[in-house]
């Protein structure tokens, strides 16, 4: 496996005054994606002209109606996925083949069942051939940071789904991607297990100025989790809003309505959004 270290940030005009670079980390810039249809007769249109960026440290979430493209959103991000038309660039760069300097969180844990937790999480940093002693030393520091130490030597099935989930965010944290694409992560969790592992993840993502794409259809979960929303509408998907949420944090997670501008913008986000998920109006059929 080839070792690749994050692209580098060009230093341009809009750098701050320390010379660090503001170019976005990933840049959406005028996505078309067109499908085939099932039966291979037709091509039809899923994302219609989508442009959004990804600014280093940032949080961005992108919520939508089932089928609108978000997962192939990221499947385009990691360069598993071309779009027919339009750019995915990361830190300035095209995506042009299997991006190694993204992390991917998909919404099932996907450990190998035979390795232990110490050897699925250590897993990336082996095939990046880091020494030994490295190894062992960030292998400490991910577990404790997800709650995990104590457990190196458990199996996938002697975990929990919350547990295995922190294995999971553990495994592509520690070989400290650029950017983490997050695919509905917390999905499959019951309500409580979701609410704990959403408040570790704000954490855990300010503490160490992750900067995150995290796709979600839960709008809670966004405005809690989120600096940026990303609103997509259904198929033909288009871009409704991209909102800013500048609520303070920590977030309270466990009790949104207490976060104080919670309310407010979850009218706001929930008006523009309402139109995707209704029901059709009786009539629209005809
Ligand atoms: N490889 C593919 N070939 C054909 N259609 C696809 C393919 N991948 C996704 N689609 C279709 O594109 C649409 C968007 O899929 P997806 O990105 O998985 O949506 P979401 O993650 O928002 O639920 C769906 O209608 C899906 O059936
Ligand atoms: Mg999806």
């Amino acid at each position: 496996m080839v070792l690749s270290s994050p692209p580098l940030r060009r230093r341009g005009p809009g750098d701050g005054p320390g010379g660090e670079a503001r170019l976005p980390v990933l840049e959406f810039e005028a996505i078309v994606q067109d499908f085939r249809t099932p039966q291979g007769e037709g091509v039809r249109r899923v994302l219609d002209g989508i442009s959004f960026a990804v600014q280093p440290g940032q949080f961005t979430a992108v919520v939508g109606p089932s089928g609108c493209g978000k997962s192939t959103l990221l499947h385009m991000a990691a360069g598993l996925l071309a779009p027919s038309a339009g750019a995915v660039r990361h830190g300035g760069v095209p995506v042009a083949s299997i991006n190694r300097a993204v992390g991917f969180v998909p919404q099932q844990a996907q450990l190998l069942p035979w390795k232990t937790l110490r050897e699925n999480v250590e897993l990336p940093l082996l095939l990046r051939r880091v020494p030994a002693a490295e190894r062992a030393q960030r292998l400490g520091e991910m577990l404790a940071a997800v709650g995990l130490a104590g457990f190196e030597d458990h199996y996938p099935h002697q975990l929990s789904g919350g547990m295995q989930k922190r294995a999971s965010i553990a495994r592509t944290l520690i070989y400290r991607p650029d950017v983490v694409l997050m695919d509905e992560p917390f999905g499959a969790l019951d309500a409580q297990t979701r609410m704990v592992m959403q408040n570790d993840l704000q954490t855990l993502a300010s503490r160490q100025q992750t900067t995150i794409l995290f796709v979600t259809h839960d709008l809670t979960e966004a405005i809690l989790l989120a600096d940026n929303v990303v609103l997509l509408s259904r198929q033909p998907t288009r871009l409704k809003a991209d909102i800013a949420i500048p609520l303070e944090r920590p977030r309270n997670v466990f009790q949104p309505f207490h976060t104080k501008g919670f309310a407010e913008l979850y009218d706001r986000v929930w008006s523009i959004f309402q139109a995707e998920i209704a029901p059709p109006e009786a009539g629209d059929a005809a």
